[in-house]
């Protein structure tokens, strides 16, 4: 059965904006993406909305529902009373452009600065090999879908515009595991990389990223502590030590 349910939706751009109420029809079975549409097409038809896939895989329909970082084609109505008011809000951690979308464009910049897979030199594509359980352990990462809730959730950005450039966050951060995971990856500093120049000393493995992603990723458990086990390792490890020192004087 159909019941009028109270929205309140986030409208304004860059400048401003302010939240503002709705009563919108609501039908069996629907998701808060759906509920957002009708009001487009019924009273607020400039409503600027992102989405595309409509089934939790594309990930631009990410928003905060009632303060929660969600996807909103994959919260469904029914999560709700019919008597409360459904609250829908633009991504915190990111630049509003207009309404429900906000400008992403930090998570590529953070991407863009990855060092690239790189294969080793005497093999040519086609000769690679893997065993399963490596391909297993890598495939968790690739699920990642780039709504970016994880980004939003993350403390260490979230209110703090000024640790932006130093501190790339937990999707970056499954992004070099995977890569240092990888048996097949000739780059050797990933770990390095990661500690001194993407920020995973600033992240205290609270777990927040975690508990927002769509796809179930172990993004703390199984990407973000081993990086930081290994990066200790490296470090204190007294025969990697002893390595570098050596090394550092013969190329001095
Ligand atoms: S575990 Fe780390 S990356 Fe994830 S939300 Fe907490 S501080 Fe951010
Ligand atoms: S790790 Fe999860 S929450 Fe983060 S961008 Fe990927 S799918 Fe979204
Ligand atoms: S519209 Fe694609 S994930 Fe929601």
């Amino acid at each position: 059965m159909g019941y009028d349910a109270k929205l309140r939706v986030w409208r304004g751009d860059d400048e401003g904006g302010e939240l503002k109420d709705f009563t919108v029809e609501v039908n069996e079975g629907e998701v808060v993406l759906d509920v957002i549409h009708r009001l487009q097409a019924t009273q607020a038809p400039d409503l600027a909305v992102r989405w595309n896939c409509k089934a939790g895989k594309c990930g631009s329909c990410s928003a905060e529902v009632n303060g929660r970082p969600r996807l909103m084609c994959m919260t469904r109505m029914n999560t709700f009373t019919e008597q409360e008011t459904v609250t829908v809000t633009p991504l915190r951690t990111f630049p509003v452009v207009r309404d429900l979308v906000t400008d992403v464009s930090f998570n590529y910049e953070k991407a863009l600065e990855m060092p690239a897979f790189q294969p080793p030199a005497e093999l040519k594509p086609g000769e690679y090999r893997m065993a399963q359980v490596d391909v297993e352990r890598s495939q968790e990462f690739r699920k990642c879908i780039e709504c970016f809730l994880c980004q939003n959730t993350c403390h260490v950005v979230r209110d703090h515009d000024e640790n932006k450039p130093a501190f790339s966050g937990p999707r970056m951060f499954i992004r070099a595991a995977e890569l240092d995971m990888h048996p097949l990856d000739a780059a050797e500093n990933r770990k390095e990389f990661a500690q001194e120049s993407q920020g995973l000393g600033m992240c205290n493995i609270t777990k927040c990223c975690t508990e927002v992603c769509p796809e179930g990723i172990h993004i703390t458990d199984n990407a973000i502590i081993p990086m930081k086990e290994r990066v200790v390792d490296r470090k204190y490890d007294p025969l990697v030590w002893l390595g570098s020192k050596i090394f550092k004087r013969a190329g001095a």
